[in-house]
Order: structure tokens, then C-alpha cells, then sequence
């Protein structure tokens, strides 16, 4: 695979070295049970304290506040499902967007069928969530709101911080799918208002199957999913995965260095990108938010191309069409329909998703594979 270029990391990022480095001894030597009281546990024990305040660092809050998931799904799942039924007594009406990832969406179906009342909020042409409709939407019997922080598909950038504002003047609880936007933009989870957010390794250079939550002080206690032992205060029963934890802890500590520089080089790479397929190609367009967007999104609609086979004849380039969950499903991603792009179009979307490790020659080979395939695709359609 060394000479397939990757930019695919909304779906997923390769292990940062230093992070891999940090988690070896605790696949190897270091191998204890965090609740073990000997030795080979009290070691995997500080190792775990070590990186709750490594992810607490991140977002600027205390340790008590995290909790370690398997990821951001179950971070999802026991916000939503946990926090609805924590204040059922209070209320049983969520809200959230039409354009959530399907690990927000899929739950509140889920909770509907249990009884829920559920409100499913339009986005506009851009992907965001619009404050005032998220205050009309809002009746007493409210009790948690649910908006991404960025979009995993467009990048687009809700306004958290003025959709914290209505939950905070009207009382009702603030979630938010985290994943794609902490590490990458501001992550201080009292300065975006936030009492809940999710977030996992494996989008910033940590490895896959561990995350956690964040559960502001105050904000009631989200009932386990499952039943089991008493880790994690008894949220998260299960043995901790050190070696995880580890990682996660080491690649929040990189991202919070790396991410006033690398940010603009990302976006500095991804503009170039946008820019030659912008000479080279005509009838493309961009979807997502012009500005507020993650700096390693592009997301382009190529008209006339369908975005399956434009992926099959790209050889040396791995992107996705829509999000990566979803790309055996041939159906229009549900966020470019959310934002009103027509269906015949919406199945010619390529994301491209830079990162870290990604190079200005990458970009230009990219540029020049994706430039030859779109014109060979488009040669080849009936007029
Ligand atoms: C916005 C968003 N939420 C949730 C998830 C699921 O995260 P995980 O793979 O950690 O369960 C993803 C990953 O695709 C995502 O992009």
C-alpha cells in the first residue's frame, strides 16, 4: 500500500508514531489490570490517571469529567440514550439535525420507537444548524439537544458556541459529536458551552476501538449501558483498555501541540488541491461551508461522474464517496441531501480528507490522477 496515497482521514488516521511508541508497553510488559491492586495493576492504573488528564488537558477540563469509551458510537449512544433517560422524569423531547452522523441519528430513531419524542432539525445549503431554529424547536418537555461539531462528510462547522447559548438560557442539556472537530479546532469544552461531547482516538493519530465522553460537572449521570463491574464510576462497566487509554491520552497531548501549525498547513495543502481540480476541471462543486469548515475537507461534487466510478478508476488515491460507514450503500449520502444538493448530483461526491502526514507532491499527484480519471469518465458518458 506505500504507493497509495492516502486522504481518508475523516474515516479514519494512521497511528501517530510517537502515540504507537507510548502504547507499546502497555502491549507488552505493562500488561496489568487497571483494577488489579498489585504492582502490574497500580502501574496500569497511573498510566490510565496519566492519560484522563492528557484528554482532560485537551479540552480544558477537570479528569472527573471523562469517561473512557470503546469509541465515539458508545460515547454517542450513552449520552443520548443515557442522558434521555436520566431526565425522563423532567422531559422525553431531543433535538437534533438532519445531517448527524448515523451513531446520533440511529439512537434517536431508536428512542423514539421506546417513547421519545424526537426532533429532527433541517440544515442549511451549507450543512449548519441554524440557533434560532434550534430555539423554536425547544417546548418544556425538552430535555437534551444533540449537534455535531463538525461534519464528518462536508466538514462543515456548526455554531456551538450560539447553539450553547440557547441550551444554557433555556435549561436543556447540550451534546455534541465531537469526533471530527476536537484536536483540530478549539477544544476547551467550557469556552463551546458544551455538557456532553464525544470524541474518539482514531480520527487524531490514536488507535481504533477507544474514546470517551465528556460529562460536564453538574450534568446527571448518564446510566451504563450495560451491566458489569464498577469502572468509570460505574458508567462504563468493563476492563479498561490500557493500552488504548494510552494512546488516546497520547494522541489528544500531539493534537493540542500540533494543532494552531498544522491546522494551516492542512488547509494551506487542501486549498491547493481545490484549486487545481478548480482549473483543470469545470462543473465541479463544493459542498460544505466555503469558510467554516475543518481545514482538511474537501468535499466536490464532480457532475456527470458517479462517485463510484470515479473511486474504481483512482488507483493510487484512497478518498471516499459520503461517509466511510456508509460506502457499500450506492443511495445519496444524507447530508448533501439534508443540504438540498439534487440526488443525480449528490451521487457524484468525492471527499477528500487531508491530514498530518499528507505532502504538497501528494496533492499534486492526487490533482493530476483525479483530473485524468474525471475527463476519461466524462469522455466515455453518452452526451
Ligand atoms: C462524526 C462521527 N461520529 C461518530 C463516529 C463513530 O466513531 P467510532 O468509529 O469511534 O465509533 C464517526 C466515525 O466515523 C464520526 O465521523
Amino acid at each position: 500500500m506505500s504507493d497509495i496515497i492516502y486522504m481518508d482521514n475523516h474515516a479514519t488516521t494512521p497511528i501517530a508514531p510517537e502515540v504507537l511508541a507510548a502504547m507499546m508497553p502497555y502491549l507488552t510488559t505493562n500488561f496489568g489490570n487497571a483494577s488489579s491492586t498489585h504492582p502490574f495493576g497500580v502501574t496500569a492504573q497511573d498510566a490510565v490517571e496519566k492519560a484522563r488528564h492528557q484528554v482532560a488537558d485537551l479540552l480544558g477540563c477537570s479528569e472527573k469529567e471523562i469517561v473512557f469509551t470503546s469509541g465515539a458510537t458508545e460515547s454517542d449512544n450513552l449520552a443520548v440514550r443515557g442522558i434521555a433517560h436520566a431526565c425522563r422524569e423532567k422531559g422525553n423531547h431531543i433535538i437534533t439535525s438532519t445531517a448527524e452522523h448515523h451513531a446520533i441519528l440511529d439512537t434517536c430513531h431508536a428512542l423514539a420507537a421506546d417513547g421519545f419524542e424526537t426532533t429532527y432539525l433541517p440544515v442549511d445549503k451549507h450543512g449548519r444548524v441554524s440557533p434560532d431554529d434550534v430555539e423554536a424547536a425547544i417546548t418544556p418537555k425538552t430535555v437534551l439537544m444533540s449537534f455535531m461539531y463538525a461534519n464528518n462528510e462536508v466538514g462543515t462547522i456548526n455554531p456551538i458556541v450560539d447553539i450553547a447559548a440557547v441550551a444554557a438560557k433555556h435549561g436543556v442539556l447540550f451534546h455534541s459529536d465531537a469526533v471530527q472537530g476536537i484536536g483540530q479546532l478549539p477544544s476547551d469544552m467550557e469556552a463551546l458551552g458544551l455538557d456532553l461531547a464525544s470524541l474518539t482516538a482514531h480520527k487524531i493519530y490514536g488507535p481504533k476501538g477507544i474514546g470517551a465522553l465528556y460529562v460536564r460537572r453538574n450534568t446527571p449521570k448518564p446510566p451504563s449501558l450495560f451491566y458489569g463491574g464498577g469502572q468509570e464510576g460505574g458508567v462504563r462497566p468493563g476492563t479498561l483498555n490500557v493500552a488504548g487509554i494510552v494512546g488516546l491520552g497520547a494522541a489528544c497531548e500531539l493534537s493540542k501541540n500540533y494543532m494552531e501549525t498544522g491546522k494551516s498547513r492542512v488547509a494551506t495543502l487542501r486549498n491547493v488541491l481545490h484549486e487545481k481540480l478548480s482549473i483543470y476541471l469545470d462543473n465541479i462543486h463544493l459542498n460544505g461551508h466555503p469558510e467554516q469548515r475543518l481545514p482538511g475537507n474537501l468535499n466536490l461534487c464532480f457532475a456527470g461522474v458517479q462517485s463510484h466510478a470515479h473511486l474504481a478508476g483512482l488507483k493510487r488515491v484512497a478518498v471516499s464517496t459520503g461517509s466511510a460507514c456508509d460506502s457499500e450503500s450506492v443511495k445519496a449520502s444524507h447530508v448533501l441531501v439534508a443540504m438540498g444538493v439534487p440526488n443525480e448530483l449528490a451521487l457524484t461526491a468525492v471527499r477528500f480528507g487531508l491530514g498530518r502526514y499528507n505532502t504538497a507532491e501528494e496533492v499534486d499527484i492526487v490533482a493530476d490522477e483525479v483530473i485524468k480519471v474525471v475527463n476519461r469518465l466524462r469522455a466515455l458518458a453518452p452526451e
